[in-house]
C-alpha cells in the first residue's frame, strides 16, 4: 500500500432523479454561450442526446452536436473530433456517452484550441492544460471515465490501446442520471458492468491502493456484487441501475487514487489487436488473473478483506477460503451475464500467443500495480488459458 497518496475529484457531481436538469444551472453558472455536445450515433438513436439538448435549449444556450465518435476510437479518430470541435467557437464541452465519447471529449477539452495534437499527448501526456471546461454525462455503468484523468485511445500501428493520463482531464462537472442507462441493452450493460467490477477489485488489490482509494473501491465492489445481475436482466430495476451508475463512478474515483492491475494490462492488446470491447476483454481475463494472483499472500489477504466487507455475515475461516469465494462469485456473475469467457469466439488463432504476450508485457504502466509480479511466462500461461 502506498505511504503517500492523493486524490483529485471532479469539480461538482450531480446525482439522482432528474439530475439532468442541473445542466441548466451549470450553463448559467459558467455563463456559457455556445456548447459543443459530443456523442455517438448509437446514443443519439437511443434518444439520449435529445434529453441533454432539451436542457440546453431551455437554458437558451446555442449548441453544436458532434455525433461521430466511433466506438473505442483510435488516436487519429480522436484527433478528428478535436478538429471538428475546434471548427466552432465553444466555451463548454458536454460529453454524452460511454467511455469512448467521454475520453474523446476529455482530449478535446485539452486540445481544441490547436497547437498540440492527440499524438503529442501520447508521447508527452503531461504537456497540455485544460482549455475548455467539461460536463460528463455517462450513458454506461461503466467505465467510470467521468471520474478519471485518463483517455484511452487505440494505436493501430502498435495494435494496442494506450491510456493518456493527465490530471487536467478530470471533469469539471459530472451528471449521473439513471434515465441515461435505463434502456441500456443487456449486452452493453453486462460488459460495462464487469468493467466497473474489475476497476473496483483491481484498485483495491493494487500496489497503489491506499485509504482514499479503498474508501471508494470497497463500496463500489459491494454495490456491484449486490446489483449487477438485476440491473442487467430487469429493465424495470431502476434502483439497481442507479446503484450500478454510482458504483461505476466510485470505481472511477478509485482508479484516480489507485490504479488498475494485470486484468486491464493484459486486456489492452485484446482491444487493440482484435477490437474486442473493453468490458468483454476484461470479463474474459478477470477470473484467470484473480486466480493467478491468489498465489501472492498479500493479494490473498486483501481479497479476503474485500470479501469480509462485502459479505460481513460469512462464516469462512481462512483468507484463502474467503478470497476463493469472492473469485467464485465473480465467475458466477460473468457466466450469468453470458459474456464470452474465451477468445475462441473472436477467432484469435493460437499462433498469435507470442504477439499477445509481447504486447501485454508492454503495458508496464499497469503491470507494476499488480501485487504478484507478472513475467512473460506468466502472461503466456494466462493467455493460453483463455485461448
Ligand atoms: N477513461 C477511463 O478511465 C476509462 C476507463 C475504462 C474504459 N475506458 C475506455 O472506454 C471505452 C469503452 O467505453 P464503454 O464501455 O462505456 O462503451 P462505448 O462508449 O464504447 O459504447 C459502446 C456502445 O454502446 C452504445 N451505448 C452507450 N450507452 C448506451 C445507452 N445508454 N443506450 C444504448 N446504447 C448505448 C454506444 O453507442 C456504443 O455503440 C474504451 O475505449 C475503454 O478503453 C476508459
Ligand atoms: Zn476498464
Amino acid at each position: 500500500m502506498l505511504k503517500q497518496y492523493a486524490l483529485k475529484l471532479p469539480g461538482k457531481v450531480f446525482c439522482g432523479e432528474n439530475a439532468l436538469e442541473k445542466i441548466k444551472d451549470i450553463l448559467a453558472a459558467e455563463g456559457a454561450q455556445h456548447v459543443a455536445v459530443i456523442t455517438d450515433k448509437g446514443i443519439r438513436a437511443a434518444g439520449l442526446t435529445d434529453l441533454v439538448l432539451t436542457q440546453i435549449e431551455s437554458a437558451g444556450v446555442r449548441y453544436t452536436v458532434f455525433d461521430e465518435v466511433p466506438v473505442e476510437p483510435t488516436y487519429q479518430q480522436a484527433q478528428t473530433l478535436v478538429d471538428q470541435c475546434g471548427s466552432v467557437q465553444t466555451d463548454l464541452l458536454i460529453a454524452v456517452g460511454g467511455g469512448s465519447v467521454m475520453d474523446a471529449g476529455k482530449l478535446a477539452s485539452m486540445l481544441v484550441l490547436g497547437t498540440l495534437t492527440v499524438k503529442d499527448l501520447l508521447e508527452t501526456p503531461g504537456k497540455a492544460k485544460k482549455q475548455v471546461k467539461t460536463i460528463m454525462v455517462p450513458t454506461t455503468a461503466g467505465t467510470g471515465a467521468e471520474a478519471t484523468p485518463n483517455a484511452i485511445v487505440a494505436v493501430p500501428e502498435k495494435e494496442l490501446k494506450v491510456g493518456i493520463v493527465n490530471e487536467n482531464m478530470i471533469a469539471d462537472y459530472v451528471v449521473l442520471d439513471a434515465a441515461m442507462i435505463k434502456k441500456l441493452p443487456r449486452k452493453i450493460a453486462a460488459a460495462t458492468g464487469i468493467d466497473a467490477l474489475a476497476h473496483a477489485v483491481e484498485c483495491f488489490t493494487s500496489n497503489k491502493a491506499n485509504p482514499l482509494s479503498d474508501a471508494f473501491a470497497l463500496p463500489a465492489l459491494k454495490m456491484i456484487l449486490n446489483n449487477i445481475e438485476a440491473a442487467c436482466d430487469d429493465p424495470e430495476a431502476i434502483e439497481q441501475k442507479q446503484s450500478m451508475q454510482l458504483a461505476s463512478f466510485y470505481a472511477g474515483v478509485a482508479i484516480t487514487a489507485s490504479g488498475t492491475t494485470a486484468v486491464h494490462a493484459l486486456s489492452y492488446p485484446l482491444g487493440g489487436k482484435y477490437h474486442i470491447a473493453h468490458g468483454v476483454s476484461n470479463a474474459i481475463l478477470l477470473v484467470p488473473v484473480m486466480r493467478f494472483n491468489l498465489k501472492d499472500e498479500a493479494f490473498c489477504a486483501r481479497l479476503a478483506e474485500a470479501h469480509d466487507a462485502c459479505y460481513p455475515a460469512n462464516t469462512l475461516a481462512s483468507c484463502s477460503e474467503k478470497a476463493c469465494a469472492l473469485i467464485d462469485r465473480m465467475d458466477e456473475i460473468v457466466r450469468h451475464l453470458d459474456i464470452p469467457t474465451c477468445l475462441r469466439e473472436f477467432n484469435v488463432p493460437e499462433s498469435d500467443l507470442e504477439t499477445l504476450v509481447e504486447a501485454g508485457m508492454q503495458v508496464t504502466r499497469l503491470l507494476v500495480n499488480n501485487m504478484r509480479p507478472v513475467t512473460a511466462e506468466d502472461a503466456r500461461e494466462i493467455y493460453r488459458q483463455i485461448l
